[in-house]
């Protein structure tokens, strides 16, 4: 282990909110389970999970000073919407506050907000288990768990077509990398002539 997985715990219970602390413990339940499942790094999918919303708490001011800090260029659209930045903040804190060097780790805490072209194991058990946590409580959540336990690219799926949903009912800004992942998604199944996900 490269860290000491007490002392985060410990220290994420000072910087967020009890709201955030306690959905940060249901991704690690459900990422931890999802490894399990699909065969994944189960320490990777651990720490990603613990550290994916370590910038979540920070204000938007301070998201984009830190952006700015750590050499993250903040295009237009994060720029409108700072609260995107807390994934890859949270990447670059995990990195240089807490000595985080795994790069599939950091990789995954960066894309959980809007995903990303190319998605990993570890990205999409981070991605899923943020959206179907045992808090998480909203229409379409207990199809996406169903899905989950069978197969983790539908629930990717699901996972976005939701959250997509959800920015287009609040009249909210879509960064285009969320557009960009959903695409690459769809065309890597179209590739593998795979209709587990269509229609249903
Ligand atoms: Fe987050
Ligand atoms: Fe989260």
């Amino acid at each position: 282990m490269y860290f000491d997985q007490d002392t985060i715990r410990v220290q994420l219970r000072a910087r967020q909110s009890s709201t955030t602390f306690a959905h940060t413990l249901g991704v690690v339940a459900a990422a931890e389970l999802l490894a399990q499942r699909y065969g994944a790094d189960s320490e990777q999918v651990r720490v990603a999970a613990l550290l994916h919303d370590l910038a979540r708490d920070l204000e938007t001011s301070e998201l984009l000073k830190k952006a700015g800090e750590y050499g993250i260029l903040v295009d237009e659209i994060e720029a409108r919407e700072p609260l995107i930045l807390h994934a890859r903040v949270g990447a670059a804190m995990a990195r240089h506050q807490l000595g985080v060097e795994d790069a599939v780790v950091l990789q995954a805490i960066e894309r959980h907000t809007t995903g990303a072209p190319g998605m990993s194991l570890v990205d999409s058990i981070i991605y899923v288990a943020d959206y179907i946590e045992p808090g998480r409580d909203f229409p379409g959540v207990d199809e996406a768990r169903r899905a989950a336990g069978q197969d983790l690219d539908r629930a990717l799926l699901l996972a976005m077509n939701g959250t997509l949903d959800h920015l287009i009912r609040g009249n909210r800004i879509i960064h285009p990398r969320t557009v960009e992942a959903r695409n690459a998604l769809l065309q890597r199944l179209l590739a593998l002539k795979d209709n587990r996900w269509s229609g249903q």
